[in-house]
């Protein structure tokens, strides 16, 4: 009791202290009409999704603003857990995880920011925004549920991130008006409302009424996305009737202000579909509906941007329908990839303004782009040559029974598994990999001899005994399931490799995680040393590269500064695999399944002088060793 007075009166210091500072910012929610109040007056948001994580940071400025030149007040953001806590223990707030600075750009552009930081996030990223050592360190967390594990590791990200937000919520005198709970909870089949609360309780004990809490879910599934006493919004599209779907959010929340949180003007798009493409005819009616209603938007996306690196994710339709997100994160949105204004963009300003004031701000002129025309590449090694594994792998580790990427403490990139063959009893007999995440390069000493995929789905092959006799399966990570029941998708081998009913054992794994770029300069330094390892891939175009992934570098020379610009990459007669420009990963190309087949590349990461380019390909030998840099993006197309 008397502990409890303390704290009261500690609180009433730092309440008044801020109030001094802050005069009267509140934020907050007036069910009884049906609004929001700020500073006490009636007030609606439009806004607009961009996650800093999808854009450079020295182009996050121009973005914001290009926002708020749409009449935008408002720009909504999602927080990724694994991209500020990649490893166990360690936490990264700077360059592209400088959220912080993400919110103080907001400020200076006249922006308030809504928060979404899960912990899941989903947003078509890699395990919905889940770091993956949590599969190491708890195999079978039950994630988004009351699981101890589970709990006590949101816990702990949540002090580190909510020392960090707490001086920017709106009533401390920062941009942040809300803070979202979970996300799209009521979609997931768990449904543990032991959990919400917690997690309600848990965000609360740091947001402290100093900014509103909410909840998004579709319109059918509030049953379990509501939570008690957190404001309930909605997600979704254009539609026909939009009172019906507004009285499916009100019977279980009777008052309070309409809010569409996830409005969605473009779509998502996966390697293989065609590009996402939502006409704005179609999307402009139920906005201005929403409008007229007095409704608070949220576009998702308003900009996009892009999945560098390995940060895509996945989803699966059912066992067996694994897709992958593509790179681009483009969305069809009213921002291209590049943050250009589009014809959405401007047929969505003139609807706002007449909600909104729209700032003095001039719509903003697409930034440069430049075609700067052929590189010539050369070929450095191959994955499987001595020297390249030396280089690249970061261990190998000996086990009876294969190892998950997981169980390897490896993000993404590449695991090589091998064993020796047993005599075989039948010739030919059927590999079988159970469990392939994702797709297995097969080799035997060192030759391709085929291919198994999870998207397929093929997970055997039939093999001859004359082969030879170490087989060796290269597994690809293509990213985790983001959406659904299956967000442990562990990579890799994850059950065992027959050969027909014979298990195969004694597994050598090397870890080929792709993500030092100063291991690859070394390699490619010393490349011109192993000239002589040959490379007969060249004078066979555009078949499988039969002794393994194999990289290739080049340089671009930029003049001056006036001659940088945006740019994109077409991968046009690649395969499939990454590209590092100047050291930064650009992201996962596959041009042979599309529909996106150039790499967006932010001026930011060109510099005057030599540019370094260093292509990763997994599959096979390109029709050509050059690569072209155009001044316009290919996203719908395939070049298989
Ligand atoms: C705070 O709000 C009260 C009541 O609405 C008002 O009288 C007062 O002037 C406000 N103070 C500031 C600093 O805005
Ligand atoms: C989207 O579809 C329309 C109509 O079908 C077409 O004219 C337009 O070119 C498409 N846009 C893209 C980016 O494919
Ligand atoms: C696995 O590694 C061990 C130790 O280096 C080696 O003796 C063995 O031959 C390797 N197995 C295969 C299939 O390469």
């Amino acid at each position: 009791m008397k502990l409890g007075l303390m704290i009261v009166a500690s609180l009433w210091g730092v309440v008044s202290l801020m109030g001094a500072a802050h005069g009267n910012r509140t934020f907050t929610v007036d069910y009884a009409n049906d609004q929001f109040l700020k500073d006490g007056v009636s007030f609606r948001f439009i806004a607009g999704s961009f996650h800093y994580f999808r854009a450079h940071p020295d182009t996050w400025q121009r973005h914001l603003r290009t926002m708020r030149a749409a009449g935008l007040n408002a720009v909504t953001t999602y927080v990724e857990w694994s991209m500020h806590n990649p490893r166990d223990g360690t936490y990264v707030w700077t360059g592209i995880a400088n959220l912080e600075h993400f919110i103080r750009l907001a400020v200076a552009e006249d922006l308030l920011v809504i928060l979404r930081p899960g912990p899941y996030i989903c947003a078509e990223r890699d395990m919905g925004g889940f770091p993956y050592w949590l599969l190491k360190k708890y195999p079978n967390i039950q994630v988004r549920t009351a699981d101890v594990n589970y709990l006590s590791e949101v816990r702990i990200w949540y002090n580190q991130l909510f020392t960090r937000m707490v001086p920017y919520l709106y009533a401390n005198g920062g941009p942040i008006i809300m803070v979202q709970v979970e996300n799209e909870y009521g979609s997931y089949f768990a449904c543990d409302s032991k959990y919400r609360t917690w997690l309600r309780d848990e965000t609360e004990s740091h947001v402290k009424g100093h900014a509103v809490l909410f909840t998004n879910d579709g319109p059918s599934v509030l049953r379990c996305g509501k939570i008690d006493n957190v404001l309930a919004t909605l997600d979704f599209g254009a539609t026909n009737d939009l009172d019906a779907t507004w009285a499916r959010l009100r019977q279980y929340q009777p008052n309070g202000p309409l809010v569409n949180a996830e409005y969605y003007p473009g779509w998502l798009t996966h390697w293989t579909e065609p590009m996402a493409n939502v006409s704005t005819n179609s999307i402009t009616g139920t906005f201005i509906n929403m409008l007229d209603q007095g409704a608070s938007v949220n576009f998702y996306m308003f900009y996009g941007g892009t999945n560098f690196g390995f940060t895509a994710g996945a989803n699966e339709n059912g066992p067996g329908n694994y897709i992958a997100d593509i790179t681009s994160y483009d969305y069809d949105a009213p921002m291209t990839e590049a943050g250009d204004p589009t014809p959405k963009y401007l047929a969505l300003r003139k609807i706002i303004a007449r909600y909104l004031p729209l700032p003095s701000l001039p719509v903003p002129e697409p930034v440069p782009k430049r075609a700067y025309g052929t590189v010539r590449l050369v070929s450095c090694c191959t994955l499987f040559a001595t020297g390249t594994r030396k280089k690249l792998a970061t261990g190998m580790v000996q086990a009876a029974k294969p190892k998950t990427f997981e169980a390897l403490g490896q993000y993404s990139g590449l695991v090589l598994y091998e064993t020796w063959l047993p005599r075989f009893k039948r010739d030919p007999s059927i590999l079988n990999v159970a469990g392939l995440a994702d797709r297995g390069y097969v080799y035997v000493d060192n030759e391709y001899v085929g291919l198994l995929a999870r998207e397929t789905p093929v997970f055997s092959m039939p093999l001859s005994a004359s082969a030879g006799r170490r087989l060796q399966i290269l597994v690809e990570n293509q990213g985790r399931i983001n959406f659904g029941r299956q967000l442990n998708d562990f990579k890799g081998i994850t059950k065992d490799v027959r050969l027909d009913k014979q298990l195969l054992t004694n597994w050598n794994m090397t870890t080929f995680p792709l993500d030092s770029f100063e291991s690859l300069e070394e390699l490619i330094s010393q490349s011109n040393e192993a000239a002589s390892m040959g490379f007969q891939e060249l004078r066979k175009p555009q078949h499988m590269l039969r002794s393994g992934p194999a990289i290739y570098h080049g340089m671009l020379d930029i003049i001056q500064e006036a001659d940088l610009a945006d740019t994109y990459l077409d991968m046009s007669g690649w395969g499939k695999g990454i590209v590092f420009l100047n050291g930064e990963n650009l992201g996962r190309y596959w041009p042979l399944v599309g529909p996106q087949v150039t790499l967006y590349v932010p001026s930011p990461v060109l510099k005057v002088g030599t540019n370094s380019i260093v292509v990763v390909e997994y599959q096979q030998a390109p029709a050509s060793t050059e690569l072209h840099f155009r001044d316009t993006p290919i996203l719908n197309a395939r070049t298989g």
